[in-house]
């Protein structure tokens, strides 16, 4: 492996009008860990976790995953499997049919693999159920699922673990913890200390937009 940071947040600013919601950030992400983002409400952590995705443009800086700068070298990076805030699927749509849509984007639908995955996830995936009439648990289940389905290298989990029972919250533990193993990078930002805790290499945190502890 040629590069050990697999992810570089250099210098990132993001600002919206008078709110600097990224205030000259940088974090060098290394590969095969997983990282902790905190902070309390507002300080940044979905932003910055979007600029890894390549969902928002930033106001300066570069964020680089894998040696190529998101939104110049590429529009958005390939390999990561994402939750953002709420997932967004269609809610007239089955689990399964949402997932079939999904994987049909990318051109990797295969009803048995994605079975497993629901599974895995601990969605049934007979089920006929509408999105529309899932919990709040279920739809971040189904989340995970659309995350992790394409085995990408790089997971980044805003809030995993937001709605999920105990029994969901283990489990997910245990799938971060098997990524890992897997030799998978993954960012999750959380207000859950115990998530942080128990699973993360490194922790950073956020305050205004600015980077105020990292360990
Ligand atoms: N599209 C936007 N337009 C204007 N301001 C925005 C936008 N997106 C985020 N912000 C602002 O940027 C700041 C950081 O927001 P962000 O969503 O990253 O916080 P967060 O740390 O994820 O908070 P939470 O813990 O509530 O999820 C906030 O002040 C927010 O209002
Ligand atoms: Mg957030």
């Amino acid at each position: 492996m040629s590069n050990d940071y697999i992810i570089e947040v250099k210098n990132a600013k993001k600002y919206y009008k008078e709110t600097k919601a990224l205030d000259d950030v940088t974090i060098m992400f290394e590969r095969n860990k997983i990282h902790g983002i905190i902070g309390r409400n507002g300080s940044g952590k979905t932003v910055l976790l979007k600029a890894v995705c390549g969902l928002i443009k930033l106001t300066g800086g570069m964020v680089k995953v894998e040696g190529k700068i998101v939104g110049k070298d590429i529009e958005m990076p390939q390999n990561i499997g994402a939750i953002i805030e709420k997932p967004g699927f269609i809610n007239e749509f089955s689990g399964m049919e949402n997932l079939k849509f999904l994987a049909g984007l990318t051109g990797k639908a295969d009803t048995e693999h994605i079975s497993q995955i629901m599974e895995f996830v601990g969605l049934n995936p007979k089920s006929k159920k509408h999105v529309s009439k899932y919990s709040l648990g279920m739809c971040q289940r189904l989340g995970i699922a659309q995350a992790i389905m394409d085995n990408p290298d790089i997971l980044v989990l805003d809030e995993p673990t937001n709605g999920l029972d105990k029994n969901g919250i283990k489990e997910f533990r245990q799938m971060i913890l098997t990524k890992k193993e897997e030799g998978k990078t993954i960012i999750i930002a959380s207000h859950n200390g115990e998530d942080i805790r128990l699973l993360c290499d490194t922790v950073h945190e956020l305050e205004e937009g600015k980077l105020v502890v990292a360990e």
